[in-house]
């Protein structure tokens, strides 16, 4: 297996536009913590996403509909204090950027002013040029997000694959060209067939990131829970499972529950001792206090 070498470099936007240009595979995963944030950033992964898919694989929503800023926020300062090289990207959450650009610019801001997040990534195409357009102009790095955009999930009519039809796919290459042309640094092609992404990606000078979007892509990216097997609710077809770690938890908890249960944990090993001269001093002075 062959490995890059692991930079100790601040990865940054415009490293994303030259990986692109020497045709390096950009890598991303998700976290939403402080541990699993360091562990990406010392694996040399480029960018940690604290998606809003929190809402499911950490608070149990059944979508990603009723993640809040302030829940966005919170994860994105826990992942901010264990990343130092990734490029960190806070995901806006539903509602914090659709009501009105100035409002979508105020929110963009709070990920980078009080969250420590270095760009923002929001979902939409056309629709959501006005704020693409206001957060870019402030400074912000933008994300765009195309094909399955889970906060449009009643819209879609399901987690399901997008532009599998001729006219869905032009609006899909309309939209990405759309969202370049107002300044994102990358767009997210999530659940679009490979020829489509593939397709897209050579028509744009920004880099893809795909997530069951094919090998095509000028990067990948995936929930971290799912690459682990954590979450044992159900995995999408395009996730590739590199350990089933819910299955270990699982096991390790049980044995632990054998251990308390059955006087094996503590076990001498595990305890702190004091001395016979200490303890003695301890016993009189109950004695003496009357304790
Ligand atoms: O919220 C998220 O984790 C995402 C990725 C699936 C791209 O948007």
């Amino acid at each position: 297996m062959s490995t890059s070498p692991i930079s100790n470099k601040k990865v940054t936007s415009s490293v994303f536009r030259a990986k692109k240009e020497r045709g390096e595979p950009i890598t991303m995963l998700t976290a939403y913590d402080f541990l699993t944030a360091r562990a990406v950033d010392l694996s040399g992964i480029d960018s940690i996403l604290v998606g809003d898919s929190l809402g499911m694989v950490v608070l149990g929503y059944e979508n990603t509909l009723p993640v809040t800023m302030e829940d966005m926020l919170h994860h994105c300062k826990a992942v901010a204090r264990g990343a130092s090289n990734a490029l960190l990207i806070g995901d806006m959450p539903f509602m914090s950027y659709q009501v009105s650009s100035s409002e979508a610019l105020r929110n963009a801001g709070r990920f980078l002013q009080e969250a420590g997040m270095d760009a923002v990534k929001l979902e939409g195409g056309r629709a959501r040029l006005d704020a693409v357009r206001a957060i870019v102009d402030s400074g912000i790095p933008v994300l765009g997000h195309l094909g399955l955009t889970p906060q449009s999930v009643n819209q879609l009519g399901g987690f399901k694959a997008q532009g599998r039809i001729a006219d869905e796919a032009g609006e899909i290459l309309a939209d990405a060209l759309a969202l370049e042309n107002a300044g994102c640094f990358g767009i997210v092609l999530e659940s679009i067939p490979s020829r489509l992404a593939e397709y897209i990606s050579n028509k744009l000078t920004i880099p893809t990131i795909g997530i069951g979007a094919g090998p095509g892509c000028d990067g990948q990216v995936l929930v971290t829970h799912d690459l682990l097997g954590l979450f044992d609710k159900f995995t999408p077809k395009f996730v590739k499972q590199y350990k089933v770690l819910h299955q270990e938890i699982h096991h390790a908890f049980q044995e632990y529950k054998i251990d308390v249960e059955g006087g094996n944990f503590p076990g001498k090993e595990h305890t702190f001792s004091m001395s016979d001269q200490e303890w003695q001093k301890f016993l009189d002075l109950t004695v003496d206090s009357r304790i």
